[in-house]
């Protein structure tokens, strides 16, 4: 059984986009009660509960991310960097789908390859492709005027 360190929230993984990091710890939060919680020998049902939690949140912070993109204007920019950024929602939410009905036909992934397959989607996702969504907004007049208390 391979080890996964539970990711430990730290400045790398902040964007400056409060909305974004409080949603970015809560999937944090998730990934490590199932690196805590996750045994050799997992239900079906207990995997069923930790891949439907994930993947209700997972889903709920894209269309966050994604309506910051249509606000401001960031589907206008560099259209690659776009597309990178959906693709990356929508192959996290297809693995998630596919893991799910795998559960559901009694094929159960194994600890190592759930958190395998988290911590780098996760990690990857927000150091590299929340960051450059981030920086966009950042240095968006609109944005930093809308996000003035
Ligand atoms: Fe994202």
């Amino acid at each position: 059984m391979a080890d996964y360190d539970l990711i430990v929230w730290n400045d790398k993984l902040v964007t400056g986009i409060d909305k974004i990091d409080e949603q970015h710890q809560i999937l944090v939060n998730l990934f490590n009660e199932a690196n805590t919680k996750l045994t050799v020998n997992n239900s079906a049902e207990f995997l069923e509960q930790i891949t439907r939690d994930l993947l209700s949140y997972a889903l709920y912070h894209f269309e966050t991310e994604e309506e910051l993109m249509q606000k401001y204007g960031y589907t206008e920019d560099i259209i690659e960097n776009v597309d990178t950024h959906i693709r990356q929602h929508r192959s996290f939410s297809i693995k998630v789908v596919a893991v799910r009905n795998d559960i559901k036909a009694g094929i159960l992934i194994s600890r190592e390859d759930l958190l395998a397959f988290l911590n780098s989607w996760l990690i990857n996702h927000i150091l590299n492709t929340d960051q450059r969504l981030a920086v966009f907004l950042l240095a968006s007049e609109q944005y930093c005027l809308n996000s003035q208390v």
